[in-house]
């Protein structure tokens, strides 16, 4: 699957209409929204009255990546914005089986994501419940940041994993990613790619989310 999930954070929050209706009308296949709290990453982005106007409007799925402390505490609140996928990082969850459990109770995709120096051997007795896991690419908290080439061997281990215990999670990469290493990425495994300054910072995003493509 080739699959492009544009992160809101890199768009123009003072006109995110015009922005989501690129995305709408656009190749995209899911909006990627990044939650921060300012704890778990050194940054605060958007929080969850700004994601319920934007999902009034958004026809694309909705893909909530989390990086805040205790996500467990919000399933209710993005079921409320009809979210598609809501993903949660590994390191922010002390009961991450029954924060699982919660998400597909909630009717949502649940996703888990490790941070770069987070090994995937770690997902081994919860892949087989994951309908994705988000490798970051760069150390969460901020858009534009440079590419991690260790997260080529960090797809490999995972593919393996998840074909060994025959999991269906898809394998998502968030950071860092453009037109210079969507290919390479998509042929070492990876499923879905979130991209926000390269797309948004585009003179054509439209055209920059089919060329990730
Ligand atoms: C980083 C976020 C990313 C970010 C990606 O903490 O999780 O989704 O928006 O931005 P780029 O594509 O600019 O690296
Ligand atoms: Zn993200």
């Amino acid at each position: 699957m080739r699959m492009v999930a544009p992160s809101l954070l890199s768009a123009n929050f003072l006109d995110l209409r015009v922005d989501i209706e690129m995305i709408n009308n656009s190749q995209a296949d899911w909006l990627h929204l990044d939650v921060m709290d300012g704890v778990f990453v050194p940054n605060i982005s958007f929080g969850f009255p700004i994601m319920k106007q934007v999902s009034k409007i958004c026809i694309k799925p909705l893909d909530v990546h989390l990086m805040i402390v205790e996500p467990q505490k919000f399933v209710k609140q993005v079921r409320d914005l009809n979210a598609y996928m809501m993903n949660v990082h590994y390191e922010a969850c002390t009961h991450l089986n029954r924060t699982i459990q919660e998400i597909h109770k909630n009717e949502m995709k649940a996703g888990v994501t490790l941070n770069p120096h987070t090994p995937v051997a770690l997902l081994e007795d919860i892949v087989t419940d994951l309908d994705l896991v988000l490798l970051m690419s760069v150390n969460p908290g901020f858009a534009g940041q440079s590419f991690i080439k260790n997260t080529y061997k960090k797809i490999r281990d995972l593919k393996e994993l998840i074909l060994r215990r025959n999991s269906k999670a898809l394998i998502q990469i968030d950071g860092g990613v453009s037109d210079q290493n969507a290919a390479a990425l998509y042929d070492a495994g990876a499923d879905v790619l979130v991209a926000g300054s390269y797309v948004f910072n585009s003179p054509d995003p439209k055209n920059a989310i089919i060329r990730i493509k």
